[in-house]
């Protein structure tokens, strides 16, 4: 497969996380270093299939690296799911030109780059950008950092109310199927009790049993963190649940949602971004395909697709150990 590469295409796909623009800056650069073209595609797939390009050079990317957000836009595009949605990108790859693709997204994109690769027999690496730090293989995905501190901020003001009010507030974070955002940052925020997916008995009765140890142990507000994945009930059915069976609890909700993509990447997402977007280059040069690039114990590294995408990230146990004991 491998040619001498003249030309990398790059996108952002999925759901943007702070830090893409970063990542995209990084890649640009490391193409000028090395003397290659590189053209921006705009909106992720979309943009391979509709012929929505733009040339990049190190210029084109300052001031950006301090931005939230993609410049090059994001879209989770359904046509690009579908084999002749493929064709029609692959045609726009050949007709401009371009030897090989960084895809910078989460699981959802890297399956798309793995599909696209292996059809048409064309390079592509990925780089992990989602707040949800939900891929097999890296330590970190671009953008979580970012979101930790976000939530961290708005769980710091939503206890000031709490406390004034002797109430406790059930908060919904984000993190799709995952629940290191919830887990991390409650551990952060101080929250009394921290419920996620990855852990069914994290559920109803566990909260129920640590709102009365909590009552015992003299406090008087709480935060409750809860994860948007399934941990047996939504929040609003935890609402009425704790409502009916504990009515002495003055309960309100808060779903964070979108502010979380939001915001000035922090110093952490800005350098992972920068030092894998110039992996990423570094690979496609030395041939490599159907990767991504992640970090671990501080390295950049190449890890097949295939691992990127299996389901067998292991939840960092210890950690629950720690938010039992310091939610004391
Ligand atoms: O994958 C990132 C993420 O923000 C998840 O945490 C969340 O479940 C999802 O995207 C929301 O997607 P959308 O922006 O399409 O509503």
């Amino acid at each position: 497969m491998t040619k001498e590469i003249k030309k990398i295409g790059v996108l952002t796909s999925g759901g943007d996380a702070p830090g893409m623009n970063a990542a995209i800056r990084a890649v640009v650069r490391a193409c000028s270093s090395h003397g290659i073209e590189c053209l921006g595609i705009y909106e992720g797939y979309k943009g391979l299939i509709e012929d929505n390009m733009i040339p990049l050079y190190a210029r084109s990317v300052a001031n950006t690296i301090n931005k939230g957000g993609t410049f090059l836009r994001s879209a989770r595009c359904l046509e690009f799911i579908e084999p002749e949605g493929r064709v029609k990108a692959y045609e726009n790859i050949k007709k401009n030109n371009i030897d090989a693709l960084v895809v910078i997204g989460g699981d959802g994109s890297f399956t798309g780059a793995q599909k696209l690769s292996k059809e048409h027999n064309f390079q592509v690496v990925g780089i992990p950008g989602t707040i949800d730090n939900d891929i097999c293989g890296t330590d970190y995905t671009i953008g979580y950092d970012t979101a930790l501190n976000t939530v961290v901020e708005a769980v710091d003001k939503i206890r000031d109310t709490a406390s004034s009010h002797n109430r406790l507030f059930l908060v919904e974070v984000m993190g799709r199927d995952a629940g290191d955002i919830a887990l991390n940052a409650g551990i952060g925020a101080g929250a009394e009790e921290i419920l996620i997916p990855e852990i069914e008995n994290l559920g109803i009765d566990r909260l129920m049993h640590s709102l009365d140890t909590s009552r015992e142990s003299g406090k008087t507000s709480s935060i409750v963190i809860v994860a948007e994945g399934n941990t047996g009930m939504n929040i609003l059915e935890m609402r009425d649940y704790v409502c009916k069976h504990r009515p002495d609890y003055d309960v309100r909700v808060s779903v964070l949602g979108h502010m979380q993509r939001g915001g000035a990447p922090s110093c952490a997402d800005r350098v992972l971004a920068c030092k894998l977007g110039v992996k990423a280059v570094d690979a496609l040069l030395e041939g490599q395909t159907n990767v991504m690039i992640g970090v671990s114990h501080r390295q950049a590294v190449c890890v097949d697709f295939s691992v990127a995408l299996s389901k067998e990230r292991e939840l960092d146990k210890e950690l629950l150990r720690v938010a039992d004991i310091t939610s004391l």
